[in-house]
């Protein structure tokens, strides 16, 4: 029985990884088998993809150079981790994917969403996520939660123009592809935001609906 494929999209500072977290914890109560990978990276040559990218030495890298790059890490990812997975049933749950080069690559640094959509899809030839969780957020907020972690790296130091576009390309894709993407408002407290993600996922999959749940998605 093939798996679902996950993936979870959002500016900087969203607050992702708390929400990833509390899903796959959530899951793995269930019995569900879960694989967790994230981008840039997830295998050795995809992370070796992922610092040649976020070095902040970098700042000569041309964007289609960037797209490109961040399409090549994905390509590994997919084959050598995503699709083999998929294949032997798990759940895979990836933090970013596609999403993040069309909006990132595509519409921030005006590459173009049809652009990055076409050059992505030589890279997961086909293999789009059965649904995608987008913690939409106020790039003003995210960019400020993000700030008081840690060190901004070369992403992150970009202007918060920058940022807004990312919020308004999460927006604009998230009405492009509604069947896939499920946005859900990331300035609320955490357990709701984790409630509306785990009914999503009970609507769709069937996951969470009893305690057998693992037994009811197809
Ligand atoms: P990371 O430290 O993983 O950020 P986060 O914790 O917010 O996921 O750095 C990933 C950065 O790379 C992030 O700023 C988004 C960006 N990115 C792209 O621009 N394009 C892409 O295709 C991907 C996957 C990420």
């Amino acid at each position: 029985m093939r798996g679902r494929f996950i993936s979870i999209e959002g500016g900087d500072g969203s607050g992702k990884t708390t929400q990833i977290q509390l899903l796959i914890k959530k899951l793995e109560e269930e019995g569900i088998d879960i694989l967790f990978t994230r981008e840039p990276g997830g295998t050795v040559i995809s992370e070796k993809i992922r610092s040649l990218i976020l070095d902040p030495a970098h700042i000569e890298m041309k964007d289609m150079t960037e797209a490109l790059l961040y399409a090549s890490a994905r390509a590994q990812l997919v084959g050598e981790v995503i699709k083999p997975a998929i294949e032997e049933g798990k759940t895979v749950i990836c933090d970013r994917f596609v999403d993040s080069s069309v909006v990132y690559q595509g519409h921030a640094r005006e590459l173009g969403i049809e652009t990055i959509e076409d050059i992505n899809s030589y890279a997961i030839r086909g293999l789009y996520p059965d649904l995608t969780i987008l913690l939409d957020i106020d790039p003003d907020e995210g960019l400020h939660r993000k700030k008081s972690q840690k060190e901004l790296d070369r992403m992150e130091m970009q202007a918060l123009d920058f940022h807004k576009k990312v919020s308004e390309g999460y927006r604009l894709l998230a009405i492009r592809h509604a069947d896939r993407i499920f946005s859900v408002d990331a300035t609320q407290d955490i357990e709701t935001i984790h409630r509306s993600i785990m009914a999503e996922m009970k609507r769709r999959f069937g996951y969470g609906e009893n305690e057998n749940g693992a037994r009811h998605h197809s």
